[in-house]
């Protein structure tokens, strides 16, 4: 077993660079998918019946304090409980962090993929804290963004669908760049700290390096800016504490996600660095 697991990833090392390399260069032209949204006003009741009560009310917490009425126009039950979730930890994440966030606020995502948490970070971001919206430039910075999806659309596709009606939002084909523009805040959501995962992705082994990706986001931070890094399983939050420790950074809050609003296999783990 161990020996086919070792012989798949050589396997990944070779397919990997080149599969990635055609698909920057031969990839369908951009067309956003126009996702369709249902309408599921009873969020809270559609939990089982031990959960709904707790549930409930987080999300009635989260919908006054956020103004996010997500769960109206979600595209899936599913997505609409995730993007609750994703909500719930960045939320936590900046209250254990004591964070002041400034009026207007610029926001970098690393690794967006499809992007179907945009709508609940924006939320956080605009109303954090504040009883005026906050005015928000958020860019995710995907390295992968024509991932052909099932539907033959491109993983940008999807994104750019899933971005439709938020103002200043961009999503950028690219890694974050040295020297690029300073950002108050920086997140990751499960960004890759073992290569298996990463090659599993998709990705080729050279763009594998998460200590010096983290060095990078630290120097595109504003002095006194967030970073936010959410992994998954202890395994992986350990893994990223020992890549943190490599490079010199302390998080200023570290917790397990424990939320009743959706379940996943691997428990989330949060951690924040303030520069
Ligand atoms: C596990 S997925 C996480 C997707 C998403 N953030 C979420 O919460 O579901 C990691 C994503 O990061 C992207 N990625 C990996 N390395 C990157 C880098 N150096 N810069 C930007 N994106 C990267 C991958 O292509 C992939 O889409």
């Amino acid at each position: 077993m161990k020996l086919l697991s070792s012989l798949r990833l050589a396997w990944l090392r070779i397919k990997n660079p080149l599969d990635y390399s055609l698909r920057q260069h031969l990839h369908p032209g951009v067309r956003p998918v126009d996702h369709p949204r249902i309408s599921m006003p009873d969020l809270a009741g559609r939990y089982k019946a031990g959960r709904r009560e707790q549930a409930g009310q987080e999300i009635q917490r989260l919908t006054e304090l956020y103004h996010f009425d997500y769960f109206s126009t979600a595209r899936t039950l599913d997505e609409a409980r995730e993007n609750f979730f994703y909500l719930a930890m960045v939320d936590r994440a900046l209250d254990e962090s004591f964070i002041a966030l400034p009026d207007s606020l610029s926001v970098a995502d690393i690794g967006p993929s499809s992007w179907f948490y945009v709508h609940a970070l924006f939320a956080a971001l605009t109303w954090y804290n504040t009883w005026y919206p906050r005015s928000v430039h958020l860019t995710g910075f995907e390295v992968d963004p024509y991932r052909l999806y099932s539907d033959l659309h491109t993983r940008q596709d999807h994104a750019l669908g899933n971005m439709r009606g938020l103002p200043n939002v961009e999503y950028i084909g690219r890694g974050i760049m040295p020297q690029g523009e300073p950002f108050d805040i920086i997140t990751l959501f499960f960004p890759f700290v073992f290569i298996k995962d990463h090659l599993e992705w998709g990705l080729p082994p050279k763009l594998f390096d998460p200590e010096s990706m983290l060095k990078l986001v630290y120097e595109t931070l504003k002095p006194g800016g967030l970073i936010l890094i959410v992994n998954q399983g202890g395994y992986e939050h350990k893994e990223q504490l020992k890549i943190l420790e490599k490079c010199g950074f302390k998080p200023t809050a570290a917790f397990r996600m424990e939320s009743m609003l959706y379940t996943y296999k691997l428990d989330r783990f949060v951690i924040t660095v303030k520069k």
